[in-house]
């Protein structure tokens, strides 16, 4: 046997195939793309989380494999019975959130709260109430965060610091978890084409391929996963240039959106006809 043979057999990618998958926000844009993704690539069963079971996608109802659960995840009683009824998760992806569109001076503490609770204190809450199951079966956990939490905020402040909150938290649970056999894996999409982002212009990702790339990274069992030309170009740019970013936001925001417009159109003319964009 040579050592690489040893490596592959005591680190062997994750498998998808039999997996059973817990998806918040499952019956939206990324969520649902997660929920059909899982299931294209074998997962055995899906509890596909929701404030409304009512609103399960058609194209899941009357398949055994889907189950719609009720959850809001600012919810404490649904976190609990969801956690005590649904022992069998591999694999959390902790997806849903709400965004917060506009200037700082016009978010009262309500509308701050809230968006603190759904995207920080919900994941918070889950990944107590759930790892323990996942430590037992040595699963995994996916944090659908945001770029908006890695560069200076733009259009949405209170977003981005609840998903720079979460960020930390996440980064704080895969070092933990992780040496307890749990696959974290921290997901920056840019922007991508759901309700969410319906106020921006910009080019956007297909949930499709964002659900796609991400559960890639995660069977490969990577820390972090920028799945989009966007989010791909800022982690390029900080890299190059990381302090105008902070010195300069506005500048740094202005030189990444024309980049990502340039590159798209190159991407487009040099795709074949017909093609789809990612
Ligand atoms: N779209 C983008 O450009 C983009 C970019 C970067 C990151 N993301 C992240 O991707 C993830 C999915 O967003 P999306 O783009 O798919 O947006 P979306 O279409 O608006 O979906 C958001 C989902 O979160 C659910 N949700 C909201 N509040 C909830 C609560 N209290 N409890 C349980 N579920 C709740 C929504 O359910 P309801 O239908 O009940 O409201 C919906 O299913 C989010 O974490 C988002 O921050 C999105």
């Amino acid at each position: 046997m040579t050592d690489t043979t040893f490596i592959a057999k005591q680190h062997p990618p994750r498998v998808l195939g039999a997996t059973t998958a817990l998806v918040t926000g499952a019956n939206g844009g990324i969520g649902v793309a997660f929920v059909q993704a899982l299931l294209d690539q074998g997962a055995a069963r899906v509890y596909a989380a929701m404030r409304d079971p009512a609103s399960l996608p058609q194209q899941w109802q009357g398949d055994s494999r889907v189950v719609p659960v009720k959850l809001d995840v600012t919810n404490r009683a649904d976190i609990a019975e969801a956690a005590a009824r649904y022992r069998d998760i591999d694999l959390f992806i902790c997806n849903a959130a709400v965004t917060c569109i506009g200037p700082v001076s016009e978010k009262d503490e309500t509308t701050v709260r809230h968006v603190m609770e759904v995207n920080y204190f919900g994941p918070v809450m889950l990944t107590q109430a759930l790892s323990d199951a996942l430590r037992s079966r040595r699963g995994g956990i996916i944090y659908v965060l945001s770029m908006a939490a890695m560069i200076p905020p733009g259009p949405a402040p209170v977003y981005s610091a609840s998903k720079a909150a979460c960020a930390m938290y996440a980064a704080g649970v895969r070092s933990e978890l992780g040496k307890q056999g749990v696959q974290v894996t921290l997901c920056f999409p840019g922007y991508v084409d759901t309700r969410q982002s319906a106020a921006f212009k910009s080019r956007k990702a297909s949930p499709e391929s964002i659900a796609n790339e991400t559960l890639r990274a995660w069977t490969e069992k990577q820390s972090h996963v920028f799945p989009d030309a966007f989010s791909q170009l800022v982690l390029a740019e900080m890299a190059r240039d990381g302090a105008t970013m902070l010195t300069d936001p506005e500048g740094a925001r202005k030189e990444l959106a024309r980049k990502h417009e340039e590159q798209s159109t190159m991407a487009e003319l040099a795709a074949p006809e017909g093609s789809a964009q990612s």
